[in-house]
């Protein structure tokens, strides 16, 4: 994998997110989910909203030459270019690009995962995660962004992950804020 690609096409993406309104992630989310993906060690990870590509990318510099991710982004426009940017930043190998609704392709899904990345549609969250849980093995690292500036259309997401005993989890104020959180 060449660093200096993966950088390149985000680079392009970042240029043009105004423009085209790419709503992605902003640098200091990026680089915590690229240390937390390093520090947990993950090698398969899932992603919902894949948008154009750019925290797909993260992902990979997070997990290094082993690491796999599948992301779903249900825009068609957001896919085709979600595809060409993997194949230009030379990771088609490493980066499985689904197209739909990720509620419907989640159940569909052959896990194990060991990291999952919301960030879709926020009110959904909960329905994602209830749809991928049977793939989720312990120690599994559930990444959630926008959990401060969208709380209220999460409330059932965010009650479910600190009420049940199955997670441990915490937020970060980091950009719209970033729940991370391990299953026990
Ligand atoms: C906030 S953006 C994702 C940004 C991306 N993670 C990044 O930082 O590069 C959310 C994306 O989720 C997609 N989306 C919305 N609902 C979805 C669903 N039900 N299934 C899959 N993707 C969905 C949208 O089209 C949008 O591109």
């Amino acid at each position: 994998m060449d660093n200096n690609k993966l950088s390149e096409v985000q680079r392009e993406i970042f240029k043009l997110k105004d423009e085209k309104h790419w709503p992605i992630i902003p640098y200091d989310v990026a680089n915590a989910i690229i240390a937390e993906v390093r520090a947990h060690n993950c090698k398969n990870s899932l992603e919902l909203g894949g948008c154009v590509g750019c925290s797909a990318l993260n992902f990979l510099s997070g997990m290094g030459d082993e690491g796999k991710l599948t992301t779903i982004e249900a825009t068609p426009e957001r896919a085709k270019i979600l595809r060409e940017n993997v194949i230009r930043a030379g990771v088609a190998d490493k980066i499985t690009v689904l197209e739909g609704d990720a509620k419907t392709l989640l159940p569909t899904l052959t896990g194990p995962f060991d990291c999952v990345f919301i960030d879709a549609m926020k009110r959904e969250y909960l329905a994602y995660l209830l749809a991928i849980e049977p793939q989720l093995q312990s120690g599994c690292l559930i990444l959630a962004d926008n959990v401060q500036s969208h709380a209220s259309k999460m409330q059932d997401f965010l009650e479910y992950m600190q009420n049940s005993p199955e997670y441990e989890t915490h937020i970060k104020t980091l950009g719209g804020g970033l729940l991370l959180a391990v299953k026990i």
